[in-house]
């Protein structure tokens, strides 16, 4: 058992982390992490094999339970701010083993997100160079599992973006508001060239796969809409979080469904959805149509934007493992913080080279069906905790409440199952093997050094009192 900590100290997020992100730039690293290779290599595909045009409605379907979910984020996060998310609210309201579940399982939805992107991305830019004469050779762009030997595109881009995100968030934040307006500037590119080629008859039949094929769509494009809850990991590092969190949360979801729900009328509307079963759609739609620069100047802007997400993953994921470790769950050294960037450069490589490997050799539907299960988990399980915080700690302060008491948190939990029940069965096979990783790592290795020690702090034993959480306690203990 290492030194203990008290479990006030962790939730009042105290850190010598610096509070650079107000609700500007934290917008925009929603819509950063949010738009990226859901919009950009899965509209089509869904339209094509599961949805037909009505992959609008499943995009709907998928906004509705991400804004419910993002709505209980929001209570949350407003009452522990803290960078660990899940993980910190688990433990407050169900405990220790619970709190190992959900970070471990945020571990690797977001792992894994960052390793389907950066495959993503490497379509976008073999499709790009290609039309400049440069192909690059399958077995070098593709993984194993796709018919290559490894994706070294997306090693190499994930690797980079660690190195950045090394050197600091200031400088991090600059690229990633530049690489996000990029990123708005081509689909609303997309949207403008290709408006005028819309023909109504392409949008007949509107469901040809019933609404069965518009249900397995929206559990598909979920992945499209994740992105917001990695907001809620930067708490720390957000200027007066209480209200700038929630409605950034707010914003960036609007702002992408706005789109997402317009990209998926025009792009079903100028092509026939049966022939739009490819994984660069956008271009591909623009260059069918005539449109042969406005496609470069859209996989071009792709191959920069996609890369804005990575950057928001990765970044997420070392703050949860940077959380983790200070509570004991992980090694300790991962939660130091360099002291020229104020960065956690040890998670930020671990992470880096995990995602690196995965998406060098991993198949990106199979990463991205587990990130939509893992995710879906947590989500339920941040609905849950939301009813359990209220009843646990009714005088916690609340400085965003949910609206309409327990209905909205009881919706988003039947939508999370709903939409679970919408997966395969492999992707849960994978999900119960990264559990098993993890089970085996907290009785190997947690269980010995977990440093807070709850009946310290805490009248139930089920999380610190909650009038000590509003304390200002000077005690940062947790930073090494
Ligand atoms: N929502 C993110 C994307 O679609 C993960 O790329």
């Amino acid at each position: 058992m290492g030194d203990k900590i008290d479990l006030n100290t962790l939730l009042n997020g105290k850190s010598d982390r610096k509070k650079t992100l107000g609700l500007f730039d934290l917008s925009i690293l929603g819509i950063g992490a949010i738009i990226g290779t859901g919009i950009l290599v899965l509209t089509g595909i869904v339209a094509a094999t599961d949805a037909g045009p009505g992959v609008i409605y499943s995009f709907l379907i998928a906004a509705l339970a991400s804004g419910l979910i993002g709505l209980c984020y929001s209570e949350l996060t407003t009452s522990i701010p803290n960078s660990g998310s899940a993980y910190v609210y688990a433990w407050v309201t169900i405990g220790q083993k619970m709190a190992f579940f959900a970070g471990w399982t945020l571990l690797g939805v977001y792992i894994t997100t960052t390793a389907t992107v950066a495959n993503g991305w490497t379509g976008y830019v073999h499709s790009f160079l290609r039309e400049f004469g440069i192909l690059l050779p399958d077995t070098l762009i593709k993984s194993p599992f796709n018919g290559g030997i490894v994706n070294l595109p997306a090693i190499i881009m994930i690797l980079l973006v660690t190195l950045m995100l090394t050197r600091g968030t200031s400088e991090s934040k600059v690229l990633n508001n530049i690489l996000v307006i990029v990123k708005l500037a081509i689909i609303l590119l997309f949207i403008f060239v290709s408006l005028s080629d819309v023909q109504p008859k392409n949008w007949s039949p509107f469901l040809p796969y019933g609404t069965t094929g518009v249900f397995a769509g929206a559990s598909t494009v979920f992945f499209a809409f994740l992105g917001f809850d990695a907001l809620a990991t930067s708490a720390e590092e957000v200027k007066d979080v209480q209200k700038t969190l929630p409605r950034a949360i707010i914003i960036s979801l609007l702002v992408s469904t706005l789109l997402y729900v317009i990209v998926s009328l025009v792009m079903t509307g100028v092509m026939h959805y049966k022939n739009l079963n490819v994984p660069e759609a956008m271009s591909f739609v623009l260059i069918e149509n005539g449109h042969g620069v406005a496609a470069q100047i859209v996989s071009g802007g792709a191959i920069l934007g996609i890369i804005a997400v990575v950057l928001a993953f990765i970044y997420a994921s070392s703050n949860i493992t940077m959380s983790m470790s200070r509570g004991g769950f992980l090694p300790n050294n991962l939660a130091t913080l360099n002291k020229k960037t104020g960065s956690p450069n040890k998670a930020l490589w671990l992470i880096g080279i995990v995602a690196s490997i995965c998406a060098g050799l991993l198949d990106i539907k199979n990463l991205a069906i587990f990130a939509n299960v893992g995710s879906l988990c947590v989500f339920f399980l941040i609905s849950l905790m939301v009813l359990l915080l209220r009843r646990q700690h009714p005088e916690l302060k609340r400085p965003f409440k949910v609206p309409f008491g327990r209905i909205i948190p009881i919706l988003s939990m039947l939508v999370c199952v709903f939409l679970l029940a919408n997966l395969p069965l492999n992707a849960w096979l994978n999900y119960f093997g990264w559990l098993i990783i993890g089970l085996l790592m907290y009785f190997f290795y947690s269980k010995k050094h977990i440093k807070i020690e709850l009946e310290d702090t805490s009248n139930s034993g089920k999380g610190g009192d909650a009038s000590d959480i509003d304390k200002d306690d000077d005690d940062d203990a947790l930073l090494d």
